[in-house]
């Protein structure tokens, strides 16, 4: 599986946790191809020929980026708008990125405790990206379960340091997709009930 990661931090050099994170990921370029869009793109002229063959050649797109205004970076937000065109969907008879899983990786500045009704920001992570989750379904993309780090301001080194590694162990999970998951324990049942 080769999982390219997308990352948008707009002040990656004032990162604690982002820039931890690529350092992690950069330990296994062969399985992980890393696309900073800040650094590759100062000027915001994104190479969209590029971004395109990139997604192409991935089966695992990971969109990295720390919430900002419960929303993600502006970078990001044009990369969706330049490079996923719906002349390159249908130019390929829909199938550019039709089955390319697609998982969101995301530091959080808030506690746990305020993404959820009735907490201090009242709304959950998972509504918050609603309209990436309504890109993959439209795009024929999968979409997976994110992964989220709370509490990102003040996070202690070492909270930082283990929350790299279970980002690894996550986006580099195949049973992150739950249809894996299922097949399995379908497979599993079908052959108990064959053994009887
Ligand atoms: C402009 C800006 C807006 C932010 N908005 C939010 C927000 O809406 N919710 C939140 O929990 N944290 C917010 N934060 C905090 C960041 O999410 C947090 O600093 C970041 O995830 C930490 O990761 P880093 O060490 O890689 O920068 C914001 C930070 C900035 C700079």
């Amino acid at each position: 599986m080769r999982i390219l990661v997308l990352a948008a931090h707009p002040s990656i050099e004032q990162s604690r946790v982002n820039k931890r994170w690529l350092a992690e990921l950069r330990k296994h370029p062969d399985q992980i191809t890393v696309q900073e869009l800040y650094a590759t793109y100062p000027d915001h002229a994104i190479d969209v020929e590029n971004e395109q063959n990139l997604l192409a050649e991935h089966d695992r797109v990971v969109l990295q980026f720390p919430i900002q205004w419960y929303s993600m970076p502006a970078l990001l937000k044009q990369w969706l708008d330049d490079v996923v065109t719906t002349s390159w969907l249908f130019g390929t008879g829909g199938k550019a990125i039709a089955g390319t899983e697609l998982v969101l990786a995301l530091s959080i500045g808030g506690d746990e405790s305020s993404y959820q009704s009735g907490g201090l920001i009242g709304y959950t992570i998972s509504e918050l990206v609603r309209p990436l989750q309504v890109f993959a379904n439209q795009t024929g993309m999968i979409f997976l379960p994110h992964y989220k780090f709370y509490g990102a301001i003040k996070a202690t080194d070492e909270q930082i340091d283990n929350s790299a590694r279970g980002y690894l162990a996550h986006i580099t999970s195949p049973d992150l997709n739950p249809q894996i998951v299922r097949k399995r324990m379908l497979d599993a049942m079908m052959k108990a009930s064959s053994a009887q």
